[in-house]
């Protein structure tokens, strides 16, 4: 086990499907770091799934709460992890104010890599994919993403989502 000494928050960010969840929880573990997870919370707190927030409220009303949190939890005091939601760096200034306040980590993966990913997640649950047939999923994904792509990539540090280790997080460390 390490210790973390820095303040610091990481911001982990990508395509839903690359890993944030997964790798927030992870490197919390082994860096002994709180881990938020934005789309746990939310779904917490509405007592609902993202899904049925979308359906119910709509996606203005997700992007407004979920935009609210990010500041709320990006200026608690303390070290922390921060799993975003795939759609949060691209809304509003989300991404500046990621890269103003913390350590943006992008965990960067091909369209193939994800559809691989949400076909074996949950990728029905997924709002903005739920209603795209599956042979149409990847030129949806590879669409999305090349649209998302010029913001992810305004991220401090890159990871290739496949490749990730544990260790890894020590350039988190370096670089806060
Ligand atoms: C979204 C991704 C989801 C969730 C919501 C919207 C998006 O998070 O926030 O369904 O716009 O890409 P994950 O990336 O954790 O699936």
């Amino acid at each position: 086990m390490k210790t973390v000494h820095l303040c610091m928050v990481v911001f982990v960010i990508g395509f839903m499907g690359c890993g944030k969840s997964f790798w927030a929880r992870r490197w919390g573990q082994a860096y002994r770091m709180p881990v938020h997870d934005m789309d746990e919370i939310i779904e917490t707190e509405e007592g609902a799934t993202c899904m049925e927030i979308f359906e119910n409220r709509g996606e203005q009303y997700f992007r407004e709460k979920e935009t609210r949190l990010l500041r709320q939890l990006g200026t608690m005091a303390g070290d922390r992890i921060i799993s975003c939601g795939g759609g949060t760096p691209v809304y509003k200034d989300n991404m500046q104010w990621m890269n103003e306040h913390g350590l943006t980590v992008f965990l960067s993966a091909t369209p193939e890599q994800l559809l691989q990913n949400l076909l074996q997640d949950k990728a029905i649950h997924r709002p903005l994919i739920k209603n795209v047939q599956p042979n149409e999923l990847l030129f949806h994904i590879h669409k999305k993403l090349n649209e998302r792509l010029p913001v992810y990539r305004q991220a401090k540090l890159i990871f290739n989502a496949p490749e990730i280790t544990v260790e890894d997080f020590e350039n988190c460390l370096s670089h806060a």
